[in-house]
């Protein structure tokens, strides 16, 4: 088996301004007094990682949340020049941070372009005031153009949203609305995700008035998978769409099974063959930052697992021979009978030497790959 390229940072924010009530993410509403103190534990823990790895060539780049736009500008300089001292980052890095319309202005943007972030992702969510309330999101629809507009004017050419379906009141027509808002945009990326119910959220205690029924939530990834189609967009993952030339590098490493650094509290990364978490309270990854709430080695049956899995969550599937080369593994032979079951069920598409998910195997992708594990 081919040794897996490092080549990836993911460094998480943990901070937000309030919870939206859908989130389940890792994130702490009200800590603006812990950022001094959480960026000099990333430091350290970017620090004691990176010096063991000084040939690394990082290609990408990923700060995501949380809300990475809350902090100063300033913390992120401090983070890119410990980075700098130990690793190259390469000259075309692909380098996003998330960030939240309510939350940033022109003045922010610029000095984020100047750092040298050359990607955003922009939470939007959904184009219809009512329900950006109902779902506590902290920012308006005004703020959605003018974030976009302030970005492109600083020069930032590689700009994503994140939108959700399946929203609390959510009608077809409104999920129509928010798809031409996003084309209004003229933006190159769009992540579009179903509403999930997580534990732990509000929406899990309380459950939401009006949701649209599963068969609508199914019609609305149909009808948004046609119209970014149609509009120019590939569709290159379960959830996302690119212009040509746009697609996520970062992700693309993770559908990729490639190795990555995690960093922050809650960080996963995958270095070495080994899976790993941080912590995920605050004060105690502040405390200690190096200590991990889980560490797995991965036996090459995993790996071989993980990349089924991850590679068939993108349009393009697997490449049997390239598969074969990287993991000495003969993946129809292997998987013969699951195979042959999806693709007469049409789920899978076995054309040119790539394994993929037909266009209803997506809709049931959860189905479909959990057969492989
Ligand atoms: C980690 S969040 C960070 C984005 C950023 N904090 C924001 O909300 O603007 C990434 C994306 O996951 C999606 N997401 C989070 N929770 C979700 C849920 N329960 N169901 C569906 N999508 C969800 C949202 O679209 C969100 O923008
Ligand atoms: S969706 Fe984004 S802004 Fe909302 S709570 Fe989660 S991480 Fe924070």
């Amino acid at each position: 088996m081919k040794k897996r390229p490092l080549e990836s940072i993911y460094i998480h924010i943990p901070f937000c301004k309030e919870k939206c009530h859908y989130c389940a993410f890792v994130s702490y509403a009200n800590r603006k007094s812990f950022f001094d103190d959480y960026i000099d534990a990333l430091v350290c823990e970017i620090i004691k990682n990176l010096k063991k790895y000084k040939d690394v060539n990082v290609k990408t780049i990923y700060i995501g949340g949380g809300t990475p736009s809350l902090p100063d500008a300033k913390y992120y300089e401090k983070i890119f020049n410990t980075i700098n001292k130990f690793i190259d980052i390469a000259a075309h890095a692909e380098i996003t941070i998330e960030i939240n319309p309510g939350t940033v202005h022109f003045a922010y943007l610029k000095e984020l372009k100047s750092i040298g972030f050359n990607r955003l992702s922009v939470g939007v969510q959904s184009f219809d005031q009512r329900i950006l309330d109902y779902i506590n999101r902290k920012h308006n629809i005004k703020d959605v153009y003018n974030s976009i507009v302030n970005a492109r004017q600083v020069g930032f050419e590689n700009i994503s949203i994140d939108l959700i379906y399946g929203l609390p009141y959510q009608t077809m027509e409104i999920w129509q609305e928010s798809l031409q808002g996003a084309l209004g945009l003229d933006i190159n990326h769009i992540s579009t995700y179903g509403l999930k119910i997580e534990e732990g959220t509000r929406f899990y205690k309380q459950h939401p008035e009006e949701l649209p029924l599963e068969e609508v939530n199914a019609q609305m990834y149909l009808e948004c998978k046609d119209f970014l189609m149609q509009s120019g967009f590939n569709h290159y993952e379960i959830s996302n769409f690119a212009k040509s030339g746009f697609e996520s590098k970062h992700n693309l490493s993770y559908w990729h099974n490639k190795e990555y650094f995690g960093f922050g509290a809650a960080a996963h990364g995958y270095v070495n063959k080994i899976r790993y978490s941080n912590q995920v309270s605050l004060e105690d990854y502040i405390k200690n930052p190096l200590k991990k709430e889980f560490c797995e080695e991965l036996s090459n049956a995993d790996i071989i697992k993980e990349a089924i899995i991850l590679g068939l969550r993108t349009s393009d599937g697997l490449n049997l021979d390239e598969f074969k080369a990287d993991y000495d593994f003969d993946l129809i032979k292997h998987y013969k009978t699951v195979i042959n079951k999806y693709i007469d069920y049409k789920l899978l598409i076995l054309e040119n030497d790539y394994l993929k998910l037909s266009p209803e195997g997506f809709l049931l992708s959860n189905n479909v790959l959990s057969e492989f594990l």
